[in-house]
């Protein structure tokens, strides 16, 4: 079947079974294209409990769609492909975490979106890229089990120094990888280019950027800026959505910068969920009603960029 066919038929299905499709930043092109909203995991979250429709196919990874369904118990989630799964959200267990809280019963334990259900479960408040610092900031604790992410922990103790931030120590093997020299070979040949850069990077790229935003705060600071050209150093996908939306601004993508994780998800596994509603996103009823406390105080803090 030709793009243009998948296409149509994917139009038809979300009518015939009331479907809407959630697509993150990173997604390939031809996903963000046919998908009804596109953004990132807070403002995917967001989205899901907004709309009404009966059925979510989410593309993304596998935490995002869980978020999506812990959100909303009484809608199918569907992803998919099942294995497209975040590496760093393994990175944290439940059984791991309870250790380290019950050596530190004072301190309040903060995950980030990109974790499994089970830990969001014990965690008090969960946080995404774009609202960290706010996050943190909002707990009354003085110490803090940030976790799994000890770049996004780094760049968030930058600008809460009153707490005492304990760090999980994983890291998201895309955005840890990045390194200075590609992205200042770029530099070199476009140096009015401003560096936006993600948190999930190592604190010698913080340095370098001109910013750090969530994907979303990034296509929100291209819009405002008055530069006409930007190195990216997040997952080179979010440039099809940042030249989409602005077109007359140059983008320079990192070739290193690739999730493969998200590029599990084609316009073939998408109609195919569709035709079968599936597969669907299941969890224990205990855990999703767990689970969602700590989500539905992060969204209650709302976005920080
Ligand atoms: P955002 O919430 O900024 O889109 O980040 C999600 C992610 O997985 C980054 O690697
Ligand atoms: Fe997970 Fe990193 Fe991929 Fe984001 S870019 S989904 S953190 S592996």
């Amino acid at each position: 079947m030709d793009k243009k066919e998948l296409e149509s038929k994917i139009k038809d299905l979300k009518e015939k079974h009331n479907i809407v499709i959630l697509a993150h930043n990173y997604q390939i092109p031809e996903i963000q294209d046919i998908a009804d909203f596109v953004g990132d995991s807070l403002d995917l979250a967001l989205k899901a409990t907004k709309t009404d429709a009966k059925n979510i196919i989410f593309c993304g990874v596998d935490f995002m769609a869980e978020s999506a369904r812990i959100l909303n118990p009484d809608k199918n989630v569907i992803i998919p492909d099942k294995e497209a799964k975040c590496p760093m959200a393994a990175m944290v267990d439940p059984e791991s975490l309870g250790w380290l809280i019950n050596e530190n019963p004072d301190a309040d334990v903060v995950s980030y979106i990109n974790t499994t259900a089970d830990v969001k479960a014990i965690s008090d408040i969960c946080c995404t890229s774009s609202n960290g610092a706010k996050i943190v900031k909002s707990r009354s604790a003085k110490k803090i089990i940030f976790v799994p992410d000890r770049n996004l922990g780094l760049y968030v103790q930058r600008f809460t120094p009153e707490k005492e931030l304990i760090l999980w120590q994983g890291i998201c093997p895309i955005h840890h990888q990045i390194g200075k020299e590609e992205i200042l070979q770029i530099k070199d040949k476009h140096p009015d280019a401003e560096i936006l850069v993600h948190p999930e990077c190592r604190p010698e790229i913080i340095d370098i950027a001109d910013h750090a935003f969530s994907t979303n705060g990034m296509v929100n600071h291209v819009k405002k800026s008055e530069a006409k050209e930007f190195i990216i150093g997040t997952e080179k996908d979010i440039c099809h959505r940042l030249k989409k939306e602005t077109p007359d601004k140059t983008f320079h993508s990192l070739k290193s910068a690739v999730c493969p994780n998200m590029k599990k998800i084609t316009l073939e596994k998408v109609l195919k969920s569709m035709e079968s509603l599936g597969p669907k996103i299941e969890l224990s009823e205990i855990i999703m009603q767990k689970a969602k406390l700590p989500l539905q105080r992060m969204m209650d803090v709302g976005r920080g960029d």
